[in-house]
């Protein structure tokens, strides 16, 4: 109930304010010396990299530090960190993932290396920083948010030295679990000239800290502002480290609902606000009731609704005849045979059998639990098989007995196309003909998915092995739906569990949950580059570190090389505009803002048309622009905040 609320706020405060999608990371490299490849310490950082994203995003704390390796300068000590505001873990990992990739490109082969994301943060070194919680690597960003008339300068600061004492305070009583907390201020728009009414806050610390040192540890970040932040006038700036943080800005760039909410009390505008904390339960308390009472009557409705359009379109007759028995399946496939199992999906194994009059079919076994009451279940996989398309599998049965979830789908000679695709044999099956209308299916049956069919499905889930091919391979998607009966929310376009493929995941699914038919677009765009390349878009960091599948494909792409990495299964036989028009496209669905990448339909009409020109595609999502001038885009400015040290304010120079 309580999450529902929230997630609410979250989708009302991103709808009105859409905060800057730019994920670029701060880098911090080290000056304790380098690291050659294949050296002892290349390998421990491997595998650093390998596990410590996964031990974090899977723990409550967000957090792992971790050692590996053994000896001087072979040892890596490494710390991750994920914001405090994470639901989905899946984000979590993709940061921290990038992080260790990102830093290796970014700082070369520097051995002590941090970097800083909007999401998450990490650290590796061979010195054991560990040992110690002071918060080195201290530094201070600006946001790229307007700066202040110099006549409101010091009210400002004022009321952003409140906000953030108090963000600070509650990050270290409230929640024990990840010592993070959030703020707002509500503000006169007339103080700041009409610029903005909302002050957001954010405090945080690694959870290991005890809250005395946490709340130390915030302390000293604050003491630095004065100095170091507020005289440049900005309306947003954040303090880093690698053991605290803290972040103020005039929109709201946090998931959910501010933690700590703050009121500029008095009329008139007095500069000596008084400010009152006002427990955001009340206000939230009235907007959870009004919510609960508006998806009740809604979900009400919703149901008697589809219930009525499923009652009008098909009569009772073919609704029931979808349900097979378990007996019937069992027979099928020799009761669950291993030696009938087909593969392992990402939501269950799959066995092959006949029916009885003969039809062969593919038995998907699901093992996640669904959240949905067997009959709603019963009722989306009712309208699931209605949903018929030449590209899709078409689903022939279901069976809801004894505790069981079973699908059947028609069976496909061919497998899945990954089968074909990442083999350098099999792979010679597929010519540039055949790779041409597989895409061409795929991008139909999406386009029937999102804009067709009565249920507007996005897939969630598409990547090579969900694309099965007939006797003729031609193509058909499997498993669309399925994410939808997996997560409990097809009322708001927010999940907290993210089902799908890293790899195939759009950034702002992968890293917040938010997904639309762009996410589909995405992954239709990997899977593109996929057919011509060969490759698979392995989201590995190690070994072909500055390799993997974006990278290589946008180096090509600019140096206009990119008849180079066509998949050598091809063989010379390729006509090569159309694999450059292919490509241009995979591009364009690969872009980091959703709003950038184009529709199922245009896409539909760019791959059948020789005469309709491409736009050219901007940086691919994931890729760092390693030539980026820092001031192009966000201005920044480092301080070395040690308190030993003595302070000196120096402009990072662009690498
Ligand atoms: C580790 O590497 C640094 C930089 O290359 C060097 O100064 C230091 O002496 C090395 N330490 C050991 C124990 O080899
Ligand atoms: C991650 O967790 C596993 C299991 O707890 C542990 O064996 C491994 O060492 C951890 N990785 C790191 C880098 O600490
Ligand atoms: C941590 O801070 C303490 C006190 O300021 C200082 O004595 C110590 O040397 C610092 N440790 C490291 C590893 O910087
Ligand atoms: C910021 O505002 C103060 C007045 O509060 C002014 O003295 C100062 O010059 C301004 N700084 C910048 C960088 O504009
Ligand atoms: C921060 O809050 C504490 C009480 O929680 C108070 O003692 C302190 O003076 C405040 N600091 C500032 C700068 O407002
Ligand atoms: C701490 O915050 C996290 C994330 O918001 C939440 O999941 C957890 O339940 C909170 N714990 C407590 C004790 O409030």
């Amino acid at each position: 109930m309580h999450g529902g609320g929230r997630t609410l706020v979250t989708v009302l405060i991103l709808a009105l304010f859409a905060p800057p999608a730019d994920a670029s990371p701060w880098q911090v490299c080290g000056n304790s010396g380098t690291y050659t490849t294949d050296s002892a310490y290349q390998a421990s950082l491997n595998r650093m990299a390998d596990t410590l994203p996964d031990n974090a995003s899977s723990l409550p704390t967000l957090f792992a530090t971790g050692a590996m390796g053994a000896g001087p300068n072979q040892t890596v000590y490494a710390l991750a960190l994920c914001r405090g505001d994470f639901d989905a873990s899946f984000g979590c990992l993709v940061c921290l993932k990038s992080g260790f990739k990102d830093g290796q490109v970014l700082c070369d082969s520097d051995m002590d290396v941090t970097m800083f994301y909007d999401n998450c943060h990490v650290r590796y070194s061979n010195r054991n920083f560990l040992a110690s919680t002071n918060n080195s690597q201290q530094h201070a960003f600006f946001s790229s948010s307007p700066s202040l008339a110099s006549s409101v300068a010091a009210r400002f600061k004022t009321f952003v030295t409140k906000l953030l004492n108090a963000t600070a305070d509650y990050a270290v009583v409230a929640n024990s679990t990840r010592k993070f907390a959030t703020g707002e201020m509500d503000v006169d728009r007339d103080y700041f000239g009409g610029q903005f009414d909302k002050i957001s806050s954010l405090a945080q610390c690694t959870p290991d800290l005890t809250s005395a040192q946490c709340r130390a540890c915030l302390a000293a970040a604050m003491s630095g502002m004065p100095r170091l932040v507020f005289p440049s006038n900005r309306t947003g700036a954040r303090v880093v480290g690698e053991r605290c943080g803290l972040r103020f800005d005039v929109f709201p760039f946090y998931d959910g609902k501010p933690m700590v909410r703050l009121q500029v009390g008095g009329p008139g505008g007095k500069t000596k606000a008084t400010l009152a904390v006002v427990i955001v339960l009340a206000i939230l308390g009235g907007l959870v009731v009004v919510t609960l009472i508006g998806l009740f009557f809604w979900r009400k409705k919703r149901s008697q609704r589809k219930a009525s359009l499923f009652v009008n379109v098909d009569d009772m007759e073919s609704f029931e005849s979808i349900f097979i028995s378990l007996s019937t399946l069992q027979s099928a496939t020799s009761n669950f045979d291993e030696k009938n199992k087909l593969g392992e999906g990402g939501f269950g194994a799959v066995y092959k059998g006949a029916l009885p009059n003969g039809q062969e079919v593919a038995v998907k076994k699901l093992c996640q639990i669904s959240k949905q009451g067997v009959g709603q279940m019963k009722n989306e996989l009712a309208l699931i098989a209605k949903l018929q398309h030449k590209n899709l599998v078409r689903l022939v049965g279901v069976c809801l007995e004894g505790g069981e979830h079973l699908l059947v789908y028609e069976y496909m000679p061919n497998r899945s196309l990954d089968i074909f695709l990442f083999d350098p044999e099999s792979g010679k099956q597929l010519d540039w003909g055949a790779r041409c209308r597989i895409l061409n299916g795929i991008a139909r049956g999406l386009q029937y998915l999102h804009e067709h069919s009565q249920l507007k499905i996005v897939h969630r889930d598409l990547k090579a092995s969900n694309i099965l091919l007939d006797a003729d391979m031609k193509p058909k998607i499997s498993d669309f739906g399925l994410a939808k009966i997996f997560t409990d929310d097809e009322t708001r376009k927010v999940t907290s569990r993210a089902i799908g493929t890293l790899g195939y995941m759009s950034p702002e699914y992968a890293m917040r949950g938010h997904y639309s038919t762009k996410l589909d677009v995405f992954s239709f765009g990997v899977l593109v580059l996929e057919m011509v390349t060969g490759q698979r878009n392995n989201f590995a960091v190690n070994s072909e570190r500055f390799q993997d599948l974006f990278c290589l494909v946008w180096k090509h792409w600019v140096e206009g090389t990119i008849a180079e990495i066509a998949d050598p299964s091809l063989g010379r036989h390729y006509p090569r505009g159309e694999v450059l028009k292919c490509i241009n496209i995979g591009l364009l669905c690969v872009q980091q803002k959703p709003t950038d990448r184009p529709s199922m339909s245009s896409i539909v009409v760019m791959l059948g048309s020789d005469t309709v020109s491409l736009e050219a595609p901007y940086r691919p999502a994931y890729v760092l622009d390693r030539s980026r001038s820092y001031s192009e885009t966000t201005e920044l400015i480092i301080e070395q905040m040690s308190s030993e040290t003595h302070s000196s304010i120096t402009e990072l120079a662009p690498r």
